[in-house]
């Protein structure tokens, strides 16, 4: 059998099978020798909706990233030189990536899954975070920041106050406390509707002054705002899409209370 093959093409078998032993044994030296652990995708661990930096012992820190359209929840996570982070990262509505910069972390933030990684960051710094997975229009804005140094204590920002886990040092955000305010921030609204609720050029029309005003339909009907149209537009978002819009808002799975909580929100932001 091995007569009958060519000789250059078994020059090429040689070296594709030297490569190959080579890149199994780097990815061994890198894992076993270096201790570089890869991230995984852990099964075990049931998605999470909430951000959260949970203090285990001194410099030992896990946080739960939630991705959303667009930010990372929580943003900025700040912890003493020499800790070690157990980083986990779900999304709560499309893909996004999560990389920090001058580390080798590097996940996908997957709905309905928990990617895992663990990073000691020796050195103190800034160290970016960015989505390098694109998700929409908003996609280049969504980024945040790992600060090390030894006068943090495990701070966030960027959190809902829901988020805060029990016994943690974490700031409490200056957020407003309505329940459509939480729910605004929680369903992941502002990532359309949002930048002040001035809306997003594209993705999702202005809420502030939307109670009342006459908005134009994509077929060029008109409507005018009320409780009712608001209550349509949450529950059955696809039925009304206004102009200069496509129909990407998900439908909403919404009690009463929580539904008449959010078109309160709405009517008050003006
Ligand atoms: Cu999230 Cu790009």
């Amino acid at each position: 059998m091995w007569k009958k093959i060519d000789s250059s093409e078994k020059k090429v078998m040689l070296v594709a099978i030297v490569l190959s032993a080579l890149h199994l044994g780097l990815i061994a030296y890198a894992a076993f020798q270096l201790g570089i652990k890869v991230p995984f995708c852990d099964p075990d661990v049931k998605p999470f909706t909430q951000g959260k930096l949970i203090k285990h012992a001194d410099k030992q820190f896990e946080v739960q990233i939630v991705a959303s359209m667009w930010k990372f929840e929580p943003a900025v996570i700040k912890i003493p030189t020499g800790s070690t982070l157990q980083m986990y990262l779900s999304s709560v509505d499309v893909n996004h990536g999560l990389h920090v910069n001058q580390t080798n972390i590097n996940m996908m933030a997957v709905p309905g899954a928990v990617n895992a990684a663990t990073h000691t960051f020796s050195k103190p710094g800034r160290y970016h975070i960015i989505c390098h997975e694109y998700c929409g229009v908003g996609h280049q804005n969504m980024a945040g920041w790992i600060e090390v140094g030894d006068e943090f204590t495990g701070e966030t920002e960027g959190l809902n106050p829901s988020g805060l886990a029990e016994g943690d040092s974490s700031e409490t955000p200056n957020m407003p406390q309505s329940l459509g305010a939480q729910l605004y921030a929680s369903k992941a609204c502002q990532g359309c509707h949002g930048a002040d609720l001035g809306g997003i050029p594209g993705a999702g029309p202005k809420l502030r002054g939307l109670f009342g005003r006459m908005e134009t339909e994509v077929g060029g009907a008109q409507v005018e705002v009320t409780e009712a149209y608001l209550k349509e537009s949450i529950t059955d978002p696809k039925k009304f899409v206004v102009q200069g819009f496509s129909p990407i808002m998900p439908m909403m799975p919404l009690t009463d209370e929580e539904l008449q909580s959010l078109v309160d929100f709405i009517k008050a932001a003006k």
